[in-house]
């Protein structure tokens, strides 16, 4: 984990489906004052559906190229925002590039057994409507792992941090990096 050149001041929230991503997003907003933008509900805004219906009508590919579009966007959209992630964003290169460039990057993680509890309560996120829900999460964990390691300047564990005390944290960090990039 490492950064070249001054990043614009966005804070940006990379990690798996369940790792709290909205939640600290939520709590980064109301002690900053930045915009808060939920990747995944601009999406379903624009489109008008859900993202459960953007799979079934036209695959992930094409979500894949909605986050791509919007992080284009954002590149030309200015400074101070948090940004909440959809968990897969890491997939493809040039989100990868394009994150690092939009601000201080944070990866929250959290274990296979929290990530199964907290995604199993409701019927969103297609890619965990399978057989095995734990299985798929453990293998697209390990394949996703060393792209959210690739783009991440700090990584947070949230065991046992409730939202507030992980933005706390995060503060604290990204402040001395924007002070020092
Ligand atoms: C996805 C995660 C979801 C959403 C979509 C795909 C993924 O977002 O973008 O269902 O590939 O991990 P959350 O991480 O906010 O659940």
């Amino acid at each position: 984990m490492n950064f070249e050149g001054t990043p614009p001041k966005n804070l940006i929230l990379i990690g798996f489906m369940g790792s709290g991503k909205s939640t600290v997003g939520r709590e980064l907003h109301s002690r900053l004052g930045y915009e808060l933008v939920d990747m995944d509900s601009v999406i379903e805004h624009r489109e008008g559906r859900p993202i459960t219906r953007i799979f079934e009508e036209n695959g992930e590919e094409h979500f894949r190229n909605l986050e791509t579009e919007l992080l284009r966007e954002l590149m030309a959209d200015g400074h101070r925002k948090i940004i909440s992630t959809g968990g897969g964003v890491i997939g493809r290169e040039e989100n990868r590039e394009l994150l690092r460039k939009l601000g201080y990057v944070v990866w929250l993680q959290a274990p296979v057994d929290v990530i199964y509890e907290r995604t199993s309560r409701n019927r969103e996120r297609p890619l965990l409507q399978t057989e095995n829900p734990v299985e798929k999460i453990t293998t697209l964990l390990e394949k996703r792992k060393p792209w959210y390691e690739e783009t991440a300047h700090l990584k947070v564990d949230t065991a046992g941090l409730d939202g507030g005390e992980l933005a706390m944290g995060i503060l604290e960090s990204a402040r001395y990096f924007f002070s020092n990039p």
